[in-house]
């Protein structure tokens, strides 16, 4: 019922919200009165543009209605969080949660009444990776066997593509130094390493040039880019990353899609004329956030038993 990770989530499951995702942008008329009735809370301790705005109006357009919660005016910041998704889940029909920690979206899943969407923690981040898919699917007309190379930080985004990846038949090359401390999942890496269809190279040029979509994130979390205490670290990763960033050298020659979730630090993991270059697609990733999430709530809505 729950979005938390897509771990547990199965190819065709996985499959069919892209399907719907793309019928859904073609021909919005026909999904305009899905969610009458039905309420979503967005409930954010992060930061967002893509994921709250999406969330937001994808709702309102399908005839639902949404509020975005700011936990630092709620009183989830004063007494028990399970007690307030408890009384939150009993007004509302879904929670799109933005929670900076992963134990905390587990924990709201556990009492809440309606389904729990990970909207981005710090281990994973689900609902872009199915609005990538989808992106992958209209500019390729095919997802698996598609070679995909994420290059950056293994993080939250990583895990979700490796999550996904390996369930629809996509072939993933990861160039990462180093992992975020709160992404490092193992068994994740383990079963997509066994699958045959995830590897790691520390060569990017070499993967760049078997890859038809190269993707990279930022190479410091959202929650951490003000936060002084990181600035040290900040400061390290510029240094250790610089060889990966993707720019119009590295990508001469080759004709491979380029991604990334943004928001993007233009001069850090990517320059920003390749940002502008046409082989870009992550203006096209970031609209069809909409599209994934109108699919994503009627699906768990279906699988809630409510369509
Ligand atoms: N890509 C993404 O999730 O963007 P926001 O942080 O702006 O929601
Ligand atoms: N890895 C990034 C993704 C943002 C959409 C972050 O967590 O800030």
């Amino acid at each position: 019922m729950h979005l938390i990770s897509l771990k547990d989530w199965t190819r065709e499951e996985i499959l069919d919200v892209v399907e719907r995702s793309i019928e859904i942008k073609r021909f919005p008329n026909k999904f305009e009165n899905l969610m009458r009735g039905r309420s979503l809370a967005l409930l954010f301790q992060k930061t967002s543009t893509r994921t709250r705005c999406a969330g937001e109006v994808g709702m309102s357009q399908l005839g639902g209605h949404a509020f975005f919660l700011d936990w630092g005016v709620t009183n989830f910041v004063l007494t028990d969080f399970q007690d307030e998704i408890r009384v939150l889940s009993a007004y509302v029909d879904v929670i799109l949660a933005r929670l900076l920690k992963h134990a905390d979206v587990i924990r709201a899943a556990e009492v809440s009444s309606v389904p729990i969407i990970n909207g981005c923690c710090d281990r994973y981040h689900p609902t872009q990776i199915l609005a990538d898919l989808m992106t992958i699917q209209e500019k390729l007309g095919r997802i698996e066997g598609v070679k995909l190379t994420y290059v950056g930080i293994h993080n939250n985004v990583c895990n979700s593509l490796i999550a996904a990846g390996m369930k629809v038949g996509m072939e993933i090359t990861i160039v990462a130094p180093m992992t975020n401390p709160a992404a490092a999942d193992e068994a994740l890496l383990a079963e997509a390493c066994r699958t045959g269809l995830c590897r790691s190279s520390e060569c990017l040029s070499e993967a760049i040039a078997e890859s038809d979509v190269v993707y990279t994130d930022t190479w410091v979390d959202m929650e951490f880019f003000g936060n002084p205490e990181f600035e040290d670290e900040k400061q390290r990763r510029i240094e250790l990353m610089q060889p990966y960033q993707l720019n119009n050298a590295i990508m001469e020659g080759h004709n491979a899609l380029v991604m990334h979730c943004l928001p993007a630090h233009r001069g850090y993991e990517i320059s920003g004329n390749l940002i502008a270059d046409p082989r870009s697609i992550m203006f096209d990733q970031s609209e069809n956030r909409l599209y994934g999430m109108k699919a994503l709530f009627a699906e768990v809505m279906r699988r809630n038993g409510a369509e």
